[in-house]
This record gives structure tokens, C-alpha cells and sequence, in this order.
């Protein structure tokens, strides 16, 4: 349970190796964050998961988590929430970037993207959510992007998933009020990482580390939404008012 100053002592993570993810483990753990369960699939990356949150002092489990094999969501959450009990938090991290020039002209790989952003995890999110509401209590934190509030035609094939996944966030916190279950939608920029490894950063570009103190932070206070850099916020405020023959010719 959630303790007396708002730190979590449980998370599952979907996307168990997302960078990102392991930026809020190491927030979590040594607030007293104990079970650590790494959903994803299985590889060295997961593996190292486990290993950097172990290092923390978790007891951390690595299960298998395919976005994609939604038939499977439902036993998926039977069983984590069976094995390990109820849960604080649940941190919706996998996704992929894709390739926009590759994907705007081969449809199996756009949707591929779309499906693991979007399709896939919101019906990972669903299922999830049904056993946070039986245990009653909990924080849902989805990784969305600032890519999500308006589509670029850089990258429209990735921001276009993001959107679909913060509606779909939006509508579930709405659906959850009332059940001791919240939602956090965290919109970040352009963080330097892995994902985004030799790409230019783009304007308040921020860090993994950043953004797992954001999470961090918006998990004890409730959140609903949260941007990384905070300053984002209000960028976007006017960025999405901008006139679209500007908008499109803004680089990826
Ligand atoms: N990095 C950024 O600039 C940025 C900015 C805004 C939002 N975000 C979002 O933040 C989240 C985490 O990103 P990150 O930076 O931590 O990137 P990351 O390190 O590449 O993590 C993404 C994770 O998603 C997992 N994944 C992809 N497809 C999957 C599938 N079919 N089933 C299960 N897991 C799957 C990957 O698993 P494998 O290890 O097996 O490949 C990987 O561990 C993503 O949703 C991303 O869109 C990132």
C-alpha cells in the first residue's frame, strides 16, 4: 500500500526495460519501494532491469509482457496480480519510436508502431485496470509524449499512437474517479536517451533522470497530468495554436 507520506511500495511495469521505467525505479526504490515487477520481453535488456533495481535493494522479478499478444492481457494481469498481490503502481512504458520515413510509406510497419503505442497497451491498460479496481486503491502512470497534442507531419506516425494513448488515458482516469484508482498521463519532450540516440535534441530536450523525478513526484501528489520539462506545458499551450503552415514545417 501506498505509505503514510505517499510512497509507493509496489510497481509493475509494462515495458519492463524502458529506460525511462528504470529512471523511476530508481526514484521508487530507495523511497522503500520493495516489489519491483519488470514486465517485458524477455532479453538483456530486461535481465539488466532486473539487476539495476536489485542493485537498489528491490526484490525485483522479471515476467514475460508482450504488448502485442492482446488475446493474453487478461491472463497476464490474472496472474501478475496473483503472483505478487496488489500493486501501487502500475507504469505503462513500452513503445516504440518507428521510423517516419520508412512508416508513412509501409503500412505494416505504421501500424505495427500504432499497435504498440496505442492498441496494444491501451487494451494492457484495460486489463490492468479492472484488477485496480477490485483491489481498490492505486496510481496508473502512462508514458504519453508531448508528440500526442498535436500531430507533426514530422513524425505523425508516432505522434498520431501518442494521441490515440493520452485520449485513451484521459477517458480512463474519467471512468476510474471513485474507485480509489487514479491516472497519471506524463507528456515529456524530447528526452536523451536511448530512443532518441542520434537524433538532435530538440528544444528543452530533458534527461531520463528528469523525468523519473517528475514521476517521481506526481505519484505523491496524485497528478492527473504531468509535463517534463514542466516549462512544456505552456510551450505547447501555444504550440498548438500555431497556424498549420508553420506547424508543418517543423522539424522532426
Ligand atoms: N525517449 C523519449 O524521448 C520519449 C519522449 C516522450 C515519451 N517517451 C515514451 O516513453 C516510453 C518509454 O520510452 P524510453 O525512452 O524508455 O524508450 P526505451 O528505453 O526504448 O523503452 C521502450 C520499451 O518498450 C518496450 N517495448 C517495445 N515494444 C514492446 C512490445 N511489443 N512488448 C513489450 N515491450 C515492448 C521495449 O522493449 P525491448 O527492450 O524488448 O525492446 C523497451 O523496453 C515510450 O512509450 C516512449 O514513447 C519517450
Amino acid at each position: 500500500m501506498i505509505n503514510a507520506v505517499g510512497r509507493p511500495q509496489s510497481i509493475l511495469v509494462l515495458g519492463g526495460a524502458s529506460e525511462l521505467a528504470g529512471a523511476v525505479v530508481a526514484h521508487l526504490v530507495p523511497e522503500r519501494c520493495r516489489t519491483v515487477v519488470l514486465a517485458g520481453r524477455e532479453g538483456p535488456r530486461l535481465d539488466a532491469a532486473v539487476e539495476a533495481a536489485r542493485s537498489l535493494g528491490a526484490e525485483a522479478t522479471a515476467v514475460q509482457f508482450d504488448v502485442n499478444e492482446v488475446a493474453g492481457h487478461a491472463a497476464f494481469a490474472a496472474d501478475v496480480f496473483e503472483r505478487f498481490g496488489d500493486f501501487d503502481v502500475v507504469l505503462a512504458a513500452a513503445g516504440v519510436l518507428g521510423n517516419q520515413e520508412v512508416d508513412e510509406h509501409d503500412p505494416a510497419a505504421a501500424a505495427a508502431v500504432m499497435q504498440a503505442n496505442y492498441t496494444g497497451l491501451a487494451a494492457a491498460l484495460l486489463a490492468v485496470a479492472d484488477r485496480m479496481r477490485h483491489q481498490g486503491h492505486g496510481r496508473l502512470v502512462v508514458l504519453s509524449s508531448v508528440a500526442g497534442l498535436r500531430a507533426r507531419r514530422a513524425n505523425f506516425v508516432y505522434g498520431s499512437s501518442k494521441a490515440g494513448l493520452d485520449a485513451f488515458a484521459q477517458g480512463l482516469g474519467d471512468a476510474l474517479v471513485g474507485t480509489g484508482v487514479g491516472v497519471t498521463i506524463v507528456r515529456p519532450g524530447f528526452v536523451v536517451g536511448r530512443m532518441t540516440d542520434g537524433m538532435a535534441p530538440a528544444p528543452f530536450a530533458t534527461t531520463p533522470e528528469q523525468v523519473g523525478a517528475a514521476v517521481s513526484r506526481a505519484i505523491t501528489a496524485g497528478a492527473p497530468v504531468v509535463y517534463v520539462p514542466s516549462v512544456l506545458r505552456w510551450v505547447f499551450l501555444v504550440m498548438r495554436h500555431l497556424p498549420r503552415a508553420v506547424w508543418r514545417r517543423l522539424p522532426g
